[in-house]
């Protein structure tokens, strides 16, 4: 089956784009902790993972693969694409309290997920969502017309 849903909402451009990574920032602990504490509980296959697998207590965590930060500290960008992460992301999940998040990526090569969680609309800052072949199963959540920031939606399924 081929199924192909792609939405782009440009309705708001410029304003909410900001810098996702800048050498010059810490991460703050409260991040880094929610980051850490994602990791645990996510289920991802380690030999096909190249950055979740890396995160780790040694460094500032906006400097870990995948993690962008503005220059508060604060983590605005997540690129988990590709992470081969199964069982998704739940409605408890510390994702949902990363709450400055603008992109966020959890692209392909991803399976069994449970449908969209309900708490997306938690992250009231996200203008990117990319979940194109993400393996989110059930009806996208009405919650995420509350996201008013939200430029990009992608939920293409090539299969
Ligand atoms: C810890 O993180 C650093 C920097 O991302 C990485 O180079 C190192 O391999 C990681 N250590 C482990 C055990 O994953
Ligand atoms: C979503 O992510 C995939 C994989 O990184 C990429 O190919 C696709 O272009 C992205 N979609 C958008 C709208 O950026």
């Amino acid at each position: 089956m081929l199924l192909k849903l792609f939405f782009l909402i440009s309705t708001l451009t410029s304003s909410f784009i900001s810098t996702t990574h800048s050498s010059h920032t810490k991460c703050l602990q409260h991040e880094k902790a929610l980051l850490l504490q994602l990791k645990k509980e996510l289920i991802f296959d380690s030999s096909f993972s190249t950055k979740l697998v890396q995160w780790n207590q040694t460094d500032d965590c906006c400097s870990w693969h995948g993690v962008g930060c503005d220059t508060a500290g604060n983590v605005v960008s997540l690129q988990l694409e590709n992470e081969a992460i199964s069982d998704g992301v739940g409605d408890s999940s510390s994702l949902l309290r990363l709450k400055h998040l603008q992109k966020l990526n959890l692209a392909y090569k991803n399976f069994n997920s449970p449908p969209i969680p309900r708490g997306i609309h938690n992250l009231n800052y996200l203008t990117h969502l990319n979940l194109s072949n993400a393996g989110f199963g059930g009806q996208v959540p009405a919650e995420i017309t509350s996201l008013r920031r939200l430029i990009s939606l992608d939920i293409s399924n090539d299969y």
